[in-house]
């Protein structure tokens, strides 16, 4: 058990359900509240984006103009308070118009008129942290921030001359290396930060930009990735994002915790967002789904021909460019929901366009309309380039969707691969990046799905039993929080 009061701040660009373009939302959003439930006091702080509904959240403002001394001049901020719903998690929102107004999450320098880079926005939003924080009456014992958009706050606690900052101890976790907070020095003035401020800055600034991820990476106590393959992974060229030497001189403070899922949200047999609920026991029901996705989606109603799903944001790591136009002579259907890039929508659509009664292309995102798609679909489908941990494979298998995925990251640590052998398995695996690999995996899987009944029902049925709740992880997370404690 836990020291009663372990206190523990979260530092995140994204929280489910205030601001979310991905899966660090659901960790952020998900994980504290399974820390709260073992004992520890976890508060999350976050940015105010202006598409964060004060309303609807219930946000009261506990803190006006507190003044932050930035690049020369003084910037103000207000402080919200919320919580994380059905919790007592406290979240507050640092508010600025000028850095967190507009209503995008991330903005990646997309404003030709006032140009304002993300880095320059989360450096910001680091700096107001350190201000904000002593005046909160909450001094956290553990500052865990997340991704590169909080890295800097490592820097600037172990940096701070501080009495309150002193013995507040720090943990980095990448959810994905491959968005750093790159940018030219001259940003670290908003921090009020020069070349010679913080010691490890000089080891960064080799190639003359700033990382902040590489900050983080170098001060932080402890560095934790989501997945233990992702851990190895990025101590690779091939997935190390040219950061490999400096998270390798961190081995031994380096740690992959594989994330888990909010069971009660993703549960078939509660599911809101679903036409018909189901479990283990009443699978006949999980047809009826299928039966509503390809109406809704304006594809043949038949319960016997396999519906593929896929939902992803539609962007580079998730291997959309091995989904051949050639699967369309598969036997069976897809359902593709996404949005992002315009090469990998226009690649779905053409193979909408080209086998209509075989694929529906779908570019949105929508919760529900994913969920329907998990409960309607008989194979999911995940070729990622690279994954550090994915929370698709899991919802899909938790909907008795059997996944089809890559052998990297979470993805080959959550899914046990089938093969003749593997009494276990819950999915299928492939391991090379290549279209031909993913159409043998699919055709294989088609082959048992519609001759080997019992076996496909084994996988299925292995898959929903599946323990994905965050208890095992958020345990993994306490263990090491009261490691560095003890440092
Ligand atoms: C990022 C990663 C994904 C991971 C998520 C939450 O979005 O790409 O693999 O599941 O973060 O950690």
């Amino acid at each position: 058990m836990p020291k009663k009061n372990l206190k523990v701040l979260f530092a995140s660009a994204e929280l489910h359900p205030f601001a979310k373009a991905g899966g660090l939302a659901d960790v952020a959003g998900s994980l504290p509240v399974a820390l709260k439930k073992l004992g520890a006091d976890v508060r999350v702080i976050m940015p105010k984006y202006g598409l964060i509904d004060e309303k609807k959240h219930k946000l009261k403002k506990i803190l006006s103009d507190v003044k932050i001394s930035s690049g020369g001049s003084i910037k103000k901020v207000n402080v919200f308070e919320g919580v994380l719903p059905g919790s007592k998690v406290k979240v507050y929102f640092i508010d600025n118009k000028k850095y967190f107004g507009k209503k995008e999450i991330y903005w990646d320098g997309n404003d030709p008129k006032k140009f304002i880079s993300d880095p320059e926005r989360f450096l910001f939003f680091s700096l107001a942290c350190l201000h904000v924080l002593p005046k909160l009456k909450f001094k956290p014992d553990v500052a865990h921030a997340h991704d590169y958009h909080a890295s800097l706050i490592i820097d600037l606690i172990k940096a701070s001359n501080e009495e309150y900052f002193k013995n507040i101890k720090t943990i980095l976790t990448i959810h994905n290396l491959n968005y750093q907070g790159k940018a030219n020095p001259k940003v670290l003035t908003v921090g009020n930060l020069t070349k010679n401020s913080l010691p490890s800055l000089k080891v960064d600034l080799k190639d003359g930009d700033v990382n902040f991820f590489v900050q983080g990476i170098m001060n932080a106590d402890v560095i934790t990735t989501v997945s233990e393959t992702y851990a190895k992974e990025i101590m690779t060229e091939k997935f190390g994002a040219g950061l490999e030497n400096i998270i390798k001189k961190r081995k031994k403070d380096l740690y992959g915790v594989v994330n888990g899922l909010d069971i009660d949200f993703f549960n078939p047999s509660r599911d809101k967002n679903i036409e018909y609920n189901y479990s283990v026991k009443s699978l006949k029901k999980k047809e009826l789904n299928k039966l509503y996705l390809q109406k809704k989606v304006g594809l043949p109603q038949d319960k016997n021909i396999p519906l593929v799903g896929f939902v992803s944001r539609l962007a580079w790591q998730k291997g959309i460019e091995l989904i051949d136009q050639k699967f369309g002579e598969l036997n069976c259907q897809f359902v593709f929901l996404g949005t992002g890039q315009k090469e990998y929508e226009e690649q779905l659509e053409r193979m909408a366009k080209k086998y209509p009664n075989k694929v529906a292309t779908n570019i949105m995102f929508d919760a529900k309309f994913a969920n329907q798609i998990y409960a309607g679909s008989d194979i999911f489908l995940m070729p990622s380039r690279f994954e550090p941990c994915g929370l698709g494979q899991m919802i899909a298998m938790r909907y008795g969707a059997v996944p089809i995925v890559r052998a990297t990251g979470g993805l080959k640590d959550t899914v046990a691969k089938f093969d003749n052998k593997n009494k276990k398995a819950t999915g299928f695996v492939f391991n090379k990046f290549s279209s031909d690999a993913l159409h043998r995996e699919l055709k294989r899987a088609l082959q048992i799905y519609h001759n080997d009944k019992k076996t496909w029902k084994l996988v299925q049925t292995q898959g929903m039993k599946q323990d994905f709740s965050w208890n095992v992880s958020a345990r993994k997370y306490l263990k090491l929080y009261k490691k560095i404690i003890k440092k």
